[in-house]
């Protein structure tokens, strides 16, 4: 029997004059919301890390655009469209590798420069436009992945993709979600060092919803695959180039090399917002390097320690490793700049 696709976590919550953001950086000991009142706070959230995942960090910024808007209306009624200019260079400065910030931003821009009655209003329309899609596209993904895991007993994940990741439901975490409601699935997810987004984001949104999950560390992923007890990892993505190769969570890209050696299929679930047609290949995404507090143990932090971190939170998994390629619009099998092509929005929509 199917079960219920439990889904009850949402990580952003519009109220008339705020964004509400479920303190990700506190989880899972403490679930608090931080209130943010301005676009600065908003960028703040996402840099810091309070909000994030791709989808969640563009319907973010695409809430602190309508926050800067209002602003800078209180401000000036006749300049606040060149005011909030630096609003969106703010927002858009604050984390440099998900590409669905810079869609969103894009979105919001264009709504702005549409002559409309009410432009305040327009903006939190698209705001709540682009939340609410965000949520669709992925049930939408969600049942389209678990159709091709259907005989699979095992599904390994990494990162946090899900609810908490994006409007609610999830991307790779939604396609499990859906998966496992259909029955006969064993999770198991990574725990995604340094920032242990698996063990305390995915573990607590799982264990929310009730679906049985099993820790891993990072290092045991390769011996999971060769016991033969999973059959695909499905991760997410925070920019996919035009040739299907695929940024996403440092340490994607191990498994996939990982999944490969030991014929564990791989799947990438992303909605359209986080293709970057502008960027041909993976080698131009601007990977993030995130301060060195995030690796190195206190100890190491003291004057006179002669020891560094490199903290590149992402990594690009060329398309070759990559079996399916999972969007709101369409799959795409052994994704390429070729078979990418079907996805590709015509020039007029
Ligand atoms: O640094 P994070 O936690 O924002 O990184 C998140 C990821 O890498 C996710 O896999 C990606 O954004 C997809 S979320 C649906």
């Amino acid at each position: 029997m199917t079960k219920p696709l439990n889904d009850t976590v949402r990580p952003l919550r519009w109220n008339d004059d705020s964004l509400q953001v479920l303190d990700q950086r506190r989880l899972p000991e403490t679930l608090t919301y931080l209130i943010c009142r301005s676009a600065n706070e908003v960028a703040d959230a996402i840099r810091d890390m309070a909000v994030r995942g791709a989808p969640a960090i563009g319907i973010a910024a695409a809430y602190g655009v309508v926050l800067a808007a209002r602003a800078r209306w209180r401000q000036n009624p006749e300049t606040w469209r060149v005011a909030i200019e630096a609003d969106l260079a703010t927002l858009a400065r604050s984390r440099p590798t998900a590409v669905n910030l810079f869609w969103a931003l894009d979105r919001m821009r264009e709504i702005l420069s549409r002559p409309t009655q009410d432009p305040l209003q327009a903006l939190l329309d698209a705001a709540s436009a682009i939340h609410e899609a965000d949520i669709e596209a992925n049930r939408v993904m969600g049942a389209w992945g678990a159709a091709q895991v259907q005989d699979a007993t095992g599904l390994l994940t990494h990162c946090n993709t899900g609810s908490l990741a994006t409007g609610g439901y999830g991307t790779a975490l939604g396609v499990i979600r859906s998966a496992w409601a259909q029955g006969g699935k064993a999770i198991f997810a990574t725990e995604t060092r340094p920032w242990n987004q698996g063990a305390r984001l995915t573990a607590w949104e799982l264990n929310q919803d009730g679906i049985p999950a099993t820790l891993i560390a990072d290092l045991a992923a390769a011996l999971l695959m060769r016991s033969g007890k999973v059959q695909w990892v499905i991760v997410g993505a925070d920019r996919i180039a035009a040739n299907g190769d695929t940024a996403n969570k440092i340490g994607t890209y191990a498994l996939a090399v990982a999944a490969r050696q030991h014929g564990v299929r791989f799947m990438v679930v992303a909605p359209m917002s986080t293709i970057d047609w502008d960027t041909a290949v993976g080698e131009a995404i601007e990977i993030e390097e995130r301060d060195s507090r995030e690796l190195l143990p206190p100890t190491y932090l003291a004057p006179g320690s002669v020891i560094r971190a490199w903290n590149p939170v992402f990594d690009v998994t060329p398309a070759s490793l990559i079996d399916v390629l999972v969007t709101e619009r369409g799959i795409v099998r052994q994704p390429s700049i070729e078979s990418m092509r079907a996805l590709r929005p015509s020039p007029a929509a």
